[in-house]
């Protein structure tokens, strides 16, 4: 079950969905610690190292996922889930996938403004150039601040994100995280209800 039904999501969404949310709580972690000046700094030095290769790694992986939302259908929303929620989940969802594109751009453009002029290497196998962007301080600490404030943006909205799925889970016992979590969910009771609501035939048959 490679891809998404009406009822639930296929092994690729789900496979991109856990890869990318864990690659960007490592990556905010990993940000946090390199940015310690008390760290040693040869330390600090592979950690910004590692930083860029998982950045430019999310960074792909964003891609893809922005690609597959655009040609790959959306499953129904839950049943019970009122109109606002459904707003509400998908306006989350789109600036989510904007900000996986924003952030790690605006980390590449931190290594590429940067007057160190330091190469990123790609797990130690590649370079990738820099951006075409001017060398500068002003201009590194100006991609640096938007960086920082798209990942900690990024990070909030995770957060509510995720609480959002712990309620639908914990309190409302729906099949919201679920979904995420098995792919070719069935029809929940509900919307097998639904289904053979629509089914029946109507009184008197169903020809005109
Ligand atoms: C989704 C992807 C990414 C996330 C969530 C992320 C997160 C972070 C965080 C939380 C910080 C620390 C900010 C602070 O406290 O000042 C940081 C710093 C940094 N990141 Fe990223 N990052 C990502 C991608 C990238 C990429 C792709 C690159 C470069 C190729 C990169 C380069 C840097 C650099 C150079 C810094 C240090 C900035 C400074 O010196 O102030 N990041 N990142």
């Amino acid at each position: 079950m490679l891809r998404n039904s009406d009822h639930g999501f296929g092994t690729v969404t789900i496979v991109l969905h856990w890869t990318i949310a864990l690659l960007i709580l490592g990556l905010m972690l990993i940000g946090f610690v390199m940015r310690r000046t008390e760290i040693d700094p040869a330390l600090q030095f592979s950690l910004y190292q590692w930083h860029k290769s998982f950045g430019f790694t999310a960074l792909g992986a964003a891609l893809v996922r922005a690609i597959w939302w655009l040609v790959e259908r959306s499953p129904r929303p839950v049943p019970g889930l009122r109109p606002l929620e459904h707003v509400a989940a998908r306006e989350t969802h789109r600036i989510l996938i904007t900000l996986g594109f924003l952030t790690p751009l605006a980390g590449w453009a931190v290594a590429s403004a940067s007057t160190l002029n330091i190469p990123s290497f790609y797990f130690n196998i590649i370079v990738i150039p820099h951006l075409p962007l001017p060398q500068s301080d002003s201009s590194e600490a100006f991609w640096a601040f938007t960086h920082a404030l798209l990942a900690y943006a990024m990070l909030a909205l995770v957060v509510i994100h995720a609480a959002a799925a712990l309620y639908h889970q914990f309190i409302r016992g729906d099949a919201v995280l679920m979904r995420m979590l098995r792919a070719g969910s069935r029809p929940s009771h509900a919307e097998a209800a639904d289904l053979r609501e629509a089914m029946k035939p109507l009184p008197g048959g169903n020809d005109p």
